[in-house]
């Protein structure tokens, strides 16, 4: 071949494969995100009169040595250009089949949620004591000897340790069985005077039954300053059963012990007799106890650092568990945590 037809040759393979490279880049680039776009790539490259077609037919006028050189090019254009196709094809028909599949199924239900009864009556309790001026103190549920107690005047192998049979970790830690630990706790701080509540759970290692359980909830108080007597301890809880049960609430205070209270007291509410289920509950009596009370012993204070001569105080200690059974008409306490929906979705809160 002379050198005036090979340039010419020369060139022209230069041109066709420009040509093809930009075809194939224009191919790459073509934005396919629905069947329509598909469809106008195939029209553009891939018909009868499209441009891979048009490219071919041209090809073929070509003299037989530029029919090697370009014959591979146009083969690979057109192998890149079905597979583009074929692969936009295949994700576009996976996403059709998802959406469709999403249509058909029916929508996910959701059901509101709603806080835990015990929640509700702990949330209750605490706002009516806010009300009076106390605030919410809170502690750990392991606690040593010392706050669960020894502080509390229980002296060591006392029988009145007996009155709460106590889950232990270690010899000197245990699960706390009454949030008057965190009294302690607050005591010992020192920031006088006092007024708190002390809302929580509590673990005694009791049989299980209808009417008590292993763990249970407390809120406690504790009102320590000059010149507390009982009879503001009297008035607290008054206000606070009023409040609570409603105005016509009947009340009576017992005496009774505990090691850190003296005197101590327990306050029973009159349901009557009337019901079967108001019967079993009292005894055959009518009243309930619901709390426990009295003023706090001088060697409580003493054991927090508290001069007994300045300060005197009052504590109490309501069952949380109990007064919602009463307030709900709970018959067993245990259906509080047996986490049966259809019971404790007849609480819904806000
Ligand atoms: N801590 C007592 C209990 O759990 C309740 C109580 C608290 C009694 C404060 C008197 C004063 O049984």
């Amino acid at each position: 071949m002379d050198i005036v037809p090979f340039l010419i040759f020369a060139l022209f393979v230069k041109n066709m494969k420009e040509k093809l490279n930009k075809i194939d880049e224009s191919a790459q680039n073509f934005i396919i995100k629905s069947k329509n776009d598909l469809e106008n790539f195939r029209l553009k490259f891939l018909v009868k009169k499209g441009i891979l077609n048009t490219l071919f037919l041209e090809f073929k006028e070509l003299p037989s040595e530029e029919k090697k050189e370009i014959g591979q090019l146009l083969n690979n254009l057109k192998k890149s250009i079905e597979g583009i196709y074929q692969s936009e094809n295949s994700k576009l028909n996976k996403e059709e089949n998802i959406n469709n599949q999403n249509n058909e199924l029916p929508g996910y239900f959701s059901e509101l949620g709603s806080r835990h009864i015990i929640s509700q009556v702990l949330d209750d309790m605490i706002e009516i004591f806010e009300r009076l001026g106390f605030s919410v103190s809170t502690g750990p549920e392991i606690e040593d000897d010392w706050h669960n107690f020894s502080a509390l005047n229980f002296p060591k192998n006392h029988p009145a340790r007996d009155m709460q049979d106590t889950f232990f970790v270690e010899e000197e830690l245990a699960l706390r069985t009454h949030t008057s630990s965190v009294q302690v706790r607050l005591m010992e701080k020192g920031d006088l005077p006092i007024r708190s509540i002390m809302p929580g759970r509590v673990y005694r290692n009791e049989a299980i039954s209808a009417r008590s359980n292993c763990f249970f909830h407390q809120v406690e108080g504790l009102y320590i300053d000059k010149g507390v007597s009982f009879s503001d301890l009297k008035q607290t809880l008054y206000n606070f059963v009023k409040e609570f049960f409603g105005p016509e609430t009947k009340v009576r205070f017992r005496a009774s012990y505990f090691p850190f209270t003296e005197p101590s007291a327990e306050m029973d509410i009159f349901l009557g007799t009337k019901t079967e289920s108001d019967n079993r509950l009292t005894k055959g009596t009518g009243w309930l106890e619901i709390l426990g009370c009295g003023m706090v012993d001088p060697n409580v204070l003493v054991n927090c650092n508290i001069d007994p001569k300045t300060y005197t105080g009052f504590a109490f200690g309501l069952g949380v568990d109990r007064i919602a059974m009463l307030k709900y008409g709970v018959k067993d306490l245990r259906t509080f945590f047996n986490n049966d929906q259809r019971f404790l979705g007849q609480f819904q809160s806000l």
